[in-house]
C-alpha cells in the first residue's frame, strides 16, 4: 500500500499492512520519508507482527509519504534481504511490488555488466534499480516508471518513491491489482480497498497499463505512454468492522458464523417471489444467452468444487452442457470455444491470475464471460462481459467458507434464470427450487448450531496422518472441499473420493483406523444414490475405517455403521451441499487449532493468488 497525506504514514501504513497480510505473510516492510526528508526503510521476514515488534523497539522516523508491503515469496526465499521495499539511487528510492517480472534475469544481467550490485534474489530489486537510474536523468518518480515499465514482461503492481519528491507516490499496474482510495488531505493506494477502508469509503479501481500519482491533494492516472485516462469513482460497500475480526478467536471462526448471512445476501432481490432476477445478465443478452450451447466454468480451489456444484444444478435446470475446468488448465491447452460459448468465472477475491488469463483467453477467443465474483471493481469482474456479484462480505481467512456458498447461492440463480429464459422448466418448479434457495440460510445456520460435536472430534484427531472424504453425485464436490481444508489448514494428508470410484483403487487405503468422512444422500432422494453410499460405508467399516457419517436427520440406516453421524437438516438433493460442507469447514479449523496452527495464515499460502 502507499500512502500520503500529514504526517502519520507509519501508522496508516502498519494499520493497512495489517488489513493486507492475508494476502501473504512471509515478510514485511515499510519506508517512509520523514519529517527531515529522509528515506528510512525497515523490512522483515515472517508475520507483519515482527516488523512492528521491531519498530516498537526500534522507531523508524514518522513522515508525510510511506509505501509498506506483505510478501508472498516467488523469487528468493522468505528472507530480510528479499522482503520489500527494495532500493534504488543509492538508497533514496524505495519500490514495492506484486506480481512476477517474467524477464528479470535477462535485465539483471544487463545491470550486472553494467556494474550495478544487487541484494537480493528478487525480480523486484531489478526494477527499483532501473527506476532509480531514469531517476537520475528525469527527477520525477512519474516519468522514471514511466519510462521502466515499457521494458517489464510479466504482471506487476508497483510502486514507487523518492526523497526527492517527498508528498508523491507512484504506482503501476499490469494484470495484478491496485486500487486508489480518494482521502481529504490525503491520498491512498491498495492491493485492495482493506488497506484504506478505515479512512475511506470512496476508492477507483486502476485499469490494466496504466500510471497513477498520488499527492495529498491530487491524483492523476494516465496510460503508460502518459495519456490521461478517466477513472470511475465507487463507494466501498463494506466498512472497517466487516473485516475485523471481532470477538472471535480466528477470521475463519467469524466467516463460518457468517455463512447464512453471505447467501441470504446473495439471494437478496434476486429469488423473489418464486421468480429469479439477475439484471447483470442483460449486458450479455437475453438473445445470446438464449443461443448459448455449452457452458464452460473455470475457477481454482474452492472456487472450482463450488463450479462442480454449479454444473450439477445448471445441467439438470437448463440441459445446457456445462464442463467445468482448472483455470490453469484450460488457458493453455487450447479449448474449443466460441461466440455460443458461455464461460462462467468464479472467483472471491476476483484477482486470481489463472482465472484472469483464463478470461483473459476466453475474451479474446469470442466466447461470452460472465463472473462470478465477491470483490467489487476486481479485475476479473472487469475484464468480463458481466459479473454477479457474491455479497458474501469480505473475507480475509485464507481457506474460504462464506464466499464458497455464497458462490454456490450464485450458480443456482444462473441455473434457474437460464431455465427460466429457455423454458426448461415450469414456472411451479422454478418457484420450487426458488423455495428451497431461500430456506437455506435459516438451515445453515441450524447447522452451525448443531456442530458443536466437531471440536471433540478434532482435539481427538490431532495425532491423525491421513483423513479420506467420500461423497457421491453433489456430495462429491464436497469431499473435495473437505479434503482441501484439512490439507491447507491442518497440514494433513487428505483426499476427497467420489465415493463410486472407490473400489477402483482407493479403498485400498483402508485399513484398520483409517479416518474416513462420508457425506450420505438423502434417503428420500432419487436415483437410489442413498442405498449405493451406505453400502460403501459397510465395504470401509468391514475393512477398519472409522466413519464419521454427514447425514440427513433421522436417517436411521447410517446409525448402525458410523461411528459419529454429524446430522443435517432436510433439503433436496441439489441443495444438500450448502449444508453437508459447514461442518467440513468447522472440522478443519477446529483440528487447526487443535493442533496449535494458524488458522487464518496457514503456512506457505496467501489469500489471492496473483501469480500465475
Ligand atoms: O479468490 P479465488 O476464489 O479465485 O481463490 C481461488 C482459490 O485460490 C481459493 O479458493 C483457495 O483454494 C482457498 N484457499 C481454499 O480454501
Amino acid at each position: 500500500m502507499g500512502y500520503v497525506g500529514d504526517n502519520k504514514s507509519l501508522e496508516v501504513l502498519l494499520g493497512g499492512l495489517k488489513r493486507l497480510e492475508y494476502r501473504g505473510y512471509d515478510s514485511a516492510g515499510v519506508a517512509v520519508i520523514d519529517a527531515d526528508g529522509h528515506l528510512g526503510v525497515r523490512k522483515r521476514s515472517g508475520k507483519l507482527k515482527v516488523l512492528t515488534d521491531d519498530l516498537a523497539a526500534d522507531p523508524l522516523g514518522n513522515g508525510a509519504t510511506g509505501i509498506g508491503h506483505t510478501r508472498w515469496a516467488t523469487h528468493g526465499g522468505p528472507t530480510d534481504a528479499n522482503a520489500h521495499p527494495h532500493l534504488g539511487d543509492n538508497g533514496k528510492l524505495a519500490l514495492i511490488h506484486n506480481g512476477i517480472i517474467e524477464n528479470f534475469y535477462d535485465l539483471k544481467r544487463e545491470l550486472l555488466a553494467e556494474g550495478e550490485t544487487f541484494t537480493s534474489e528478487t525480480d523486484t530489486e531489478v526494477a527499483a534499480i532501473l527506476v532509480g537510474r531514469e531517476f537520475q536523468k528525469t527527477h520525477d518518480v512519474t516519468e522514471s516508471l514511466r519510462r521502466v515499465v515499457a521494458r517489464l514482461h510479466g504482471a506487476f503492481t508497483l510502486l514507487v518513491m523518492h526523497e526527492d519528491q517527498p508528498g508523491v507516490v507512484v504506482g503501476a499496474r499490469r494484470n495484478s491489482p491496485l486500487v486508489i482510495g480518494l482521502g481529504d488531505g490525503e491520498n491512498f493506494l491498495g492491493s485492495d480497498v482493506a488497506a484504506f477502508v478505515e479512512f475511506t469509503q470512496r476508492a477507483v479501481a486502476i485499469g490494466q497499463d496504466q500510471i497513477v500519482t498520488i499527492r495529498p491533494d491530487s491524483v492523476e492516472v494516465t496510460d503508460f505512454i502518459g495519456n490521461p485516462v478517466e477513472t470511475e469513482e465507487f463507494e466501498i460497500a463494506w466498512d472497517v468492522s466487516a473485516a475485523d475480526k471481532g470477538g472471535w478467536s480466528s477470521f475463519m471462526a467469524k466467516e463460518i458464523s457468517e455463512e447464512p448471512e453471505a447467501v441470504a445476501n446473495t439471494l437478496r432481490g434476486r429469488a423473489v417471489n418464486g421468480t429469479v432476477h439477475l439484471p447483470e445478465l442483460e449486458s450479455i443478452g437475453a438473445a445470446v444467452l438464449a443461443d448459448i450451447d455449452r457452458i464452460i466454468i473455470i475457477a481454482c480451489g474452492t472456487a472450482a468444487y463450488a463450479g462442480m456444484l454449479g454444473k450439477y444444478a445448471i445441467e439438470q435446470w437448463s440441459r445446457i452442457p456445462v464442463e467445468v475446468e482448472l483455470s490453469h488448465e484450460f488457458r493453455y491447452r487450447n479449448p474449443i470455444i466460441n461466440s455460443r460459448t458461455l464461460v462462467v468465472s468464479i472467483s472471491q477475491s476476483g484477482e486470481t491470475m489463472d482465472t484472469l488469463m483464463a478470461v483473459k483467453y476466453a475474451t479474446a477467443n469470442d466466447a461470452r464471460v460472465l463472473s462470478i465474483c465477491n470483490t467489487q471493481g476486481a479485475t476479473i469482474a472487469r475484464e468480463s462481459h458481466a459479473v454477479v456479484y457474491t455479497h458474501a462480505g469480505p473475507e480475509v481467512a485464507v481457506a474460504s467458507t462464506k464466499a464458497f456458498v455464497a458462490q454456490i447461492a450464485a450458480l443456482y440463480l444462473l441455473g434457474l434464470h437460464l431455465a427460466t429464459v429457455r423454458g426448461t422448466l415450469s414456472a411451479g418448479e422454478i418457484a420450487e427450487n426458488v423455495a428451497e434457495l431461500v430456506a437455506i440460510p435459516d438451515k445453515i445456520a441450524e447447522v452451525i448450531e448443531s456442530a458443536k460435536v466437531i471440536p471433540q472430534l478434532a482435539h481427538w484427531m490431532t495425532d491423525t496422518q491421513s483423513v479420506l472424504f467420500l461423497g457421491r453425485h453433489v456430495g462429491f464436490p464436497v469431499a473435495l472441499e473437505g479434503a482441501l481444508k484439512l490439507k491447507e489448514l491442518a497440514y494433513i494428508h487428505a483426499e476427497g473420493f467420489a465415493a463410486g470410484e472407490l473400489k477402483h483403487g482407493p479403498i485400498a487405503l483402508i485399513e484398520p483406523g483409517q479416518i474416513v468422512f462420508v457425506v450420505v444422500p438423502s434417503p428420500r432422494g432419487t436415483g437410489s444414490l442413498h442405498p449405493k453410499v451406505v453400502s460403501n460405508i459397510q465395504e470401509i467399516r468391514a475393512r477398519g475405517a472409522r466413519v464419521i457419517a454427514i447425514a440427513e436427520k433421522g436417517d436411521a440406516a447410517v446409525l448402525p455403521f458410523a461411528d459419529e453421524v454429524i446430522p443435517i437438516p432436510l433439503a433436496a438433493t441439489l441443495f444438500e451441499p450448502f449444508l453437508a460442507v459447514v461442518p467440513l469447514h468447522v472440522f478443519g479449523m477446529e483440528l487447526a487449532a487443535a493442533k496449535g496452527l494458524d488458522v487464518d495464515q496457514p503456512r506457505n499460502l496467501a489469500k489471492s493468488v496473483t501469480v500465475e
